[in-house]
Parts: C-alpha cells; sequence; structure tokens
C-alpha cells in the first residue's frame, strides 16, 4: 500500500509541475504566476479540491503522443472564497501554452456542470493561446461545447472571466458570454484577430496592446469591466468581487453585516447639489456617503464614465447602484452609457439584487455620430432592462430628470417601487432654457423677456412637486435623509413579488 501511495504522490507532483521549471520561470518572468500559484491566492488556504489531475489529451499528430502532460494545460475544481464554495479553471499558460485541446475542454464542462447542479459560481482564470493547433477541428468542438454551457449558465450562476494573459480570436467568446471580464494590466490581452492579421487585411499597423490590451478593454471598447495592476491585485479584487454576488439565482445576495447604522443622516449631502444647476458634482462622493461603510465596487469605471455603476451594501444587503455623473458629458445618456447601464441592470435582475438609481439626467446626447450610431436601439435597451426588472428598485432623482430620460431611469412608470426626489430635483421634459426657445420661438429677439420666461418656467415646472402631485414621487426627501429612506425602502421591499408575462424570452434591442 505504501508503495501505491508514494506512486500516487509522485504523480500528484509531476502533474503540478505542469510544464517544468523551464516554463514556469518563463511565465514568472513575464511577471505572470503560474496557474496553481493564482488558485492559492483566489481561494481560502486549503480549500481548494481539485480534479481531473490525470486527464490527457488523446492527440497523436505532430509528435503529440510524445508530448503529453497530465492535466493537459488546466487545473480544475472548486474551493470557497470568504466560506462561499465556487469552481473554477486556471489555464496553465506552461503547458503547450494553455491551449485547449479536446481534453482540456472536457474538464472545464465538467466543473461548469457540476457548478450548474450545486448552484455556485463559475470563475475562468483565462491565460491560453487558444485552440491546440495540433488537434485541429477537435479543439474548436471542445471551444462550442464550453459556449454552450456558458449560455446555459447565463442567469442561473454568476460566471465571471478573468483574463491573465492571451487570449485569442474565437477563445474570446466565452469569457464574452459571462458575466464579467477583468483584465490585468501589461501581461493579458484579447482580440478576434491578432496584429499580423490587422496588418495584412486592412493595412493598419497596431500592438497587441492597443489592440485587445487591459488599458484598450477597459476604456475604449466596453469590453473589461476593470483592469488591475498584476495577477496578486486581480486575485484579490475578484475575492472582494465575489462577496456581492449571490451563488446562484435562486438564492439572496450574501447578507454581511454593518456596523454602518441604517438611521445614519449625512448632513454633507444637502449641499451636494451646486446652487447653480449648471454646475457639475461628482455623483460618486455621493455614492459613498450613502452605501455601508463607504465601500462601493465599481464596474467599468473608466468607460462611458457619464453613467457609473456598481456594487454596494443597504444594512448590509448587496445592491447595484446606477447613477448619471454630471461631471462626464453634464450625465447625459449616449450609446455606451446606456449599453453599460443596461448590461448591469439585467446583470442585477437576473441574481436578486436590488437597484437603487441616483438619477441628474438632462436627457440623452444630441448629434449626428449619436443618431448615426444607433442611440434609438441602445437607448432602448437601458428602457428595457429597466422596464423588465423584477428586483427592488428604488429611484432618488437629486437634479435633472429630463425627457426620455426622465422615463428610462426608473421612473415610476416603469414599476420602481419607491421614488424619491430631493428638493433640488427638476422634472420636466426638458431644461428651462430649451423649453422657452421653443415655445416662445417668436420672441427670441427679446432677450429680457426671454429671460423672465426661462425663470417663470423654472419657477413652475423645475421642482419635483408637479411630478409628486400626480404620485410619479412618492416623497420629496431632504439629502441627509437618503440612506435612511433608501434602507427603509429596501427592506419594505424584500417580500417584493412581482413576475412578468409568461414567454420563451423576451427581444431586447439588440
Ligand atoms: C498548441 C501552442 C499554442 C496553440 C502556444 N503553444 N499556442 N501549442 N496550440 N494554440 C505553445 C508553443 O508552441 C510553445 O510551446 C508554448 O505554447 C508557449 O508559446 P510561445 O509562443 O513560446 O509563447 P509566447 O511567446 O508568450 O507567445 C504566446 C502566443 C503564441 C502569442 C499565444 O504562442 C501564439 O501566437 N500561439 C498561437 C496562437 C494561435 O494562433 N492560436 C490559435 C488561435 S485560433 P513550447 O513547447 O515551445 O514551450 C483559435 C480558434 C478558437 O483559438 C476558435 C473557437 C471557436
Amino acid at each position: 500500500m505504501q508503495e501505491i501511495v508514494r506512486q500516487l504522490e509522485e504523480k500528484r507532483r509531476a502533474a503540478q509541475l505542469g510544464g517544468g521549471p523551464r516554463r514556469i520561470d518563463a511565465q514568472h518572468a513575464k511577471g505572470k504566476l503560474t496557474a496553481r500559484e493564482r488558485l492559492e491566492l483566489l481561494l481560502d488556504p486549503g480549500s481548494f479540491e481539485e480534479w481531473d489531475m490525470f486527464v490527457e489529451h488523446r492527440c497523436v499528430d505532430f509528435g503529440m503522443a510524445e508530448q503529453s502532460i497530465p492535466g493537459d494545460g488546466v487545473v480544475t475544481g472548486y474551493g470557497t472564497v470568504n466560506g462561499r464554495v465556487v469552481f473554477v479553471f486556471s489555464q496553465d499558460f506552461t503547458v503547450l501554452g494553455g491551449s485547449l485541446s479536446e481534453a482540456h475542454a472536457e474538464k472545464i464542462c465538467k466543473i461548469m456542470k457540476q457548478a450548474l447542479k450545486v448552484g455556485a459560481p463559475l470563475i475562468g482564470l483565462n491565460d491560453s493561446g487558444g485552440a491546440r493547433i495540433q488537434e485541429g477541428v477537435a479543439s474548436l468542438g471542445g471551444y462550442a461545447d464550453v459556449f454552450q454551457l456558458n449560455v446555459l449558465a447565463s442567469g442561473v450562476i454568476p460566471q465571471i472571466s478573468m483574463i491573465m494573459g492571451p487570449c485569442a480570436g474565437g477563445a474570446v467568446y466565452s469569457p464574452a458570454i459571462t458575466d464579467f471580464i477583468f483584465m490585468v494590466k501589461d501581461s493579458s490581452y484579447m482580440y478576434v484577430t491578432g496584429p499580423d492579421v490587422v496588418k495584412t487585411v486592412t493595412h493598419e499597423s497596431v500592438t497587441h496592446e492597443e489592440l485587445g490590451g487591459a488599458i484598450t478593454h477597459s476604456t475604449k471598447s466596453g469590453v473589461a469591466d476593470r483592469a488591475f495592476e498584476n495577477d496578486v491585485e486581480a486575485l484579490m479584487m475578484l475575492r472582494r468581487f465575489i462577496n456581492y454576488l449571490p451563488a446562484n439565482n435562486r438564492v439572496p445576495p450574501p447578507f454581511r453585516p454593518s456596523p454602518d447604522s441604517a438611521d445614519r443622516e449625512e448632513p454633507s449631502l444637502d449641499t451636494v447639489v451646486p446652487e447653480n444647476p449648471n454646475k457639475p458634482y461628482d455623483v460618486r462622493e455621493l455614492i459613498l456617503k450613502v452605501v455601508d461603510d463607504t465601500d462601493f465596487f465599481e464596474i467599468q469605471p473608466e468607460n462611458a464614465k457619464n453613467i457609473v455603476v456598481g456594487f454596494a451594501r443597504m444594512e448590509g444587503h448587496p445592491v447595484g447602484i446606477v447613477a448619471n455623473q454630471p461631471l462626464v458629458l453634464a450625465g447625459c445618456l449616449d450609446i455606451k452609457s446606456s449599453i453599460k447601464a443596461a448590461r448591469f441592470v439585467r446583470f442585477c435582475d437576473c441574481f436578486q439584487i436590488p437597484i437603487v438609481t441616483f438619477v441628474d439626467v438632462p436627457g440623452f446626447m444630441p448629434g449626428t455620430a449619436q443618431e448615426l450610431g444607433g442611440i434609438i436601439k441602445h437607448g432602448a435597451k437601458l428602457l428595457y432592462a429597466y422596464a423588465e426588472a423584477t428586483v427592488p428598485k428604488v429611484t432618488v432623482i437629486t437634479r435633472k430628470a429630463y425627457g426620455g430620460a426622465y422615463d428610462v431611469m426608473a421612473s415610476k412608470h416603469l414599476r420602481g417601487d419607491v421614488n424619491l426626489a430631493w428638493p433640488t430635483a427638476e422634472i420636466a421634459v426638458m431644461g428651462p432654457k430649451g423649453a422657452v426657445e421653443v415655445i416662445f420661438r417668436k420672441e427670441l429677439d427679446d432677450s429680457a423677456r426671454i429671460a423672465e420666461l426661462t425663470e417663470e418656467y423654472r419657477r413652475k415646472f423645475a421642482n419635483p412637486f408637479i411630478a409628486g402631485k400626480r404620485g410619479y414621487i412618492d416623497d420629496v426627501i431632504a439629502p441627509r435623509q437618503t440612506r435612511q429612506r433608501i434602507c427603509r425602502s429596501l427592506a419594505m421591499l424584500r417580500g417584493k413579488e412581482l413576475t412578468n408575462p409568461w414567454r420563451k424570452h423576451g427581444n431586447i434591442p439588440l
């Protein structure tokens, strides 16, 4: 027996070495950790249960029979993050560049199916040269099997992709289907076709970094939800992030008691909104003052900055925050911000996370670039997402709520449960100046008269009371009481039950 155990330990050691010391050194030289080192950081100490350590590929072409390494380039299994079960796969670049063979794909699919069965999140640590070239179509089939399971798991268990190395070609589509993509700066990239193909086809010269680096995807394309400095920071942030998410779509998100009292008043909020309605303020400041312990995990902080989205807690319960950002483009809704917020709202709705919306929006962004880019369809995504959402929705209008954007931003009309306004709220079809210029076009030459009419319009409509009279606003509140009122609303809504009519699925304007 002892001999058998010794042999087993030897086999384990061989598998744990992956591609061997030379390739491990090369991985470290690039500033990257190995697949196993990453799992050690991500999971609670000693919690990792590895599966399929002894799986090997079945390819015999192109000298592959001699290149068989137990585990076949991916470490899979489950463990815990802060005591909660998660399933993980971590691609091992030291083994044939982490390339995906049929067997490698089968390992990933196995833990995905198990994650679905038990209802636990799936985390993928991606670091791969793509399809195992020696295996041809068998590896393409393996990718498709993963894609199919990604789609079936969508909205059932949270799926998170951490890109920690190359991710190219069709391989990008598995992360693309998952709920969140995080990337590591300087060492990860994602693109459908690399710089060489781009050069051949479009004659553009572009670097890996420009085409698909973490900065590109987190600031321009919107593909990545966050970019982190290095592997260690990325994995620490991932541990923090998981704390906001429920295990699956049938259980509520995790409660974590907070010393921050739900009744806390925040007098400084009374002066957050400047007296001049055209002066911006940072809505992040407002968010930090309202949520538990000033703890806010922002999603896509560097993309479409005119809207801020992210996770926080109110009285210990996770919430999704959506807020127009007056600091950027005056908080207008445009194509990018609509897409960013719509996807976030839909994630929250999938996973029973209540949505708190702070509104200060002058409308949809005008211009040919927006119209020709399809703002009609893209803006409709956000409208659709809010209207479809059945989770508790609490909305606070801090200042402007103009035009269609008023309707879109979780208004009462889109089944907002509790809609509050600060006394500074201006709820109208458009701003007073624009309104007067349309209604009194003939008097535009008389600037004194226009100023007078603008002031009259402001007095009459630029306040929350017209909406309040109709019940579109449930109450006008002192800004300092915002946290208290949101916490009470969410507590009242904890038993909310609302279902949409039966359908196979809706047809969101994609
Ligand atoms: C088999 C691969 C591989 C692959 C890398 N390797 N990619 N083996 N299949 N796809 C091997 C290399 O031969 C090498 O083996 C080791 O992994 C490390 O690779 P290096 O090239 O030395 O590393 P580096 O210089 O860091 O370059 C990384 C890389 C490059 C940029 C990813 O390896 C590369 O361009 N690989 C090919 C990428 C590719 O064309 N993949 C197919 C894409 S199409 P040794 O033994 O020397 O250590 C695709 C379709 C998916 O993925 C479709 C899904 C629907």
